[in-house]
């Protein structure tokens, strides 16, 4: 039986000037959590502290959040938050800032929550809610983490990145103004652009995949490989930022419905051994899972239909040359120059990979030798 759909929580505004809508919203205890200090830099975290101040509403601002955010960092912001006692806590930022406030917000609501593990296990997932709504405002047309009930945060110890996945961690508002992603740098546009095109490609075939979520999945993956390149060849395209903006939250709608595949469960695997972004390791990857998946009927038939669109055959032919426009590496050797490494991981990633939430909807569910056939092909090309 299919599981219920959720499409974004109560409110979700998109499209140019939309973070007006902040004008709307009656919290007056408002705790922002932001990465770097780009958003400093840039004026985008003043001008939303400015339209909070407009309403009346108090500001505290958490700072420092980093890639691939640690539970360490979760802590700290959930103990902050303690103490000034939000009512609405804000992602302002990539995904990892909006996955850290989402975490974050679980430890404040519930501060016996004291490590990842107790996070992982809790069952049944702590209500939310009881103090604070949460808002996001993404800065990057990738994760989608705004429309998203998931979660990655890396362990203290090992470094592992872990998925978390509960629909009462959907955030409450989702404010996606394309305004805000013009700062982006091209390498950036262009990683976690391919982070989007991937989580559309892989709801599309999902083994979970319904009629609902291709009319999602469909136009989102179309979008994408139509703007990705004007994106990134001039930031600021503002017509490019916002279809980059508004297919990213619909890949998103796509796919947290009915998760993702087995480009994901590699590419979070390698992220927790190696430094790569996320959407650089997606982009590497999704070809060579597309010639893999194909060997199922349904998935060949999804990606040949959406080929016919650009008067091709061939689906990952049309992401290959994507990446090569957008200068990504065909291959994982390129920026994991690591070799001795990656190859005496590969029976532990590929049993990470196995296991990993997201391979159990791909269309073919690989075995772990098959998994680490993979990891060999992704990091020297099908030559070898
Ligand atoms: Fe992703």
């Amino acid at each position: 039986m299919m599981r219920p759909m959720k499409l974004a929580g109560s409110e979700l505004m998109f499209g140019r000037g939309c973070l007006e809508y902040i004008h709307k919203i009656p919290e007056k205890r408002v705790f922002i959590v932001i990465g770097g200090s780009s958003m400093e830099k840039n004026g985008i975290l003043a001008k939303v502290e400015n339209l909070f101040h407009d309403n009346g509403a108090e500001t505290a601002v958490f700072r420092g959040v980093e890639p691939d955010p640690s539970f360490k960092t979760v802590l700290k912001g959930a103990a902050e938050m303690l103490k000034f006692e939000p009512d609405l806590i804000v992602g302002l930022g990539g995904g990892s800032v909006m996955d850290a406030g989402k975490a974050m917000w679980v430890c404040y609501e519930h501060p016996e929550i004291q490590t990842l593990d107790q996070l992982l296990t809790a069952n049944p997932f702590p209500k939310l809610r009881q103090k604070a709504r949460y808002l996001c405002i993404p800065t990057t047309a990738g994760t989608a983490s705004e429309v998203s009930r998931s979660v990655v945060i890396t362990d203290d110890e090992k470094g592992l990145k872990h998925g978390l996945g509960n629909m009462e961690m959907m955030p409450d508002i989702a404010i996606d103004d394309p305004e805000v992603t013009i700062f982006l740098p091209p390498h950036i546009t262009a990683e976690t652009g391919m982070d989007a095109l991937t989580h559309a490609l892989e709801a599309l075939v999902s083994n979970r995949a319904n009629y609902l979520s291709d009319i999602l999945a469909v136009p989102a993956a179309l979008d994408i490989i139509r703007t990705l390149p004007i994106a990134y060849a001039n930031g600021k395209d503002m017509d490019a930022r916002e279809m980059m903006l508004n297919a990213s939250m619909t890949a998103g709608l796509a796919f947290t419905n009915v998760s993702l595949g087995i480009v994901h469960s590699l590419a979070q695997t390698i992220g927790g051994y190696f430094h790569i972004s996320h959407g650089l390791a997606d982009a590497i990857i999704l070809p060579y899972i597309i010639r893999y998946n194909a060997v199922v009927p349904y998935a060949d038939k999804k990606y040949h239909d959406l080929a016919a669109k650009f008067g091709k055959t061939d689906l990952s032919e049309i992401v290959d040359d994507l990446n090569r426009r957008l200068h990504i590496p065909s291959t994982l050797r390129e920026p994991l120059q690591e070799e001795a490494r990656f190859e005496s991981l590969i029976p532990e990633m590929a049993v990470t990979a196995k296991n990993d939430g997201c391979t159990k909807t791909n269309p073919i569910i690989p075995d772990v030798n098959e998994f680490a056939e993979l990891l060999k092909r992704c990091y020297y090309g099908e030559e070898k």
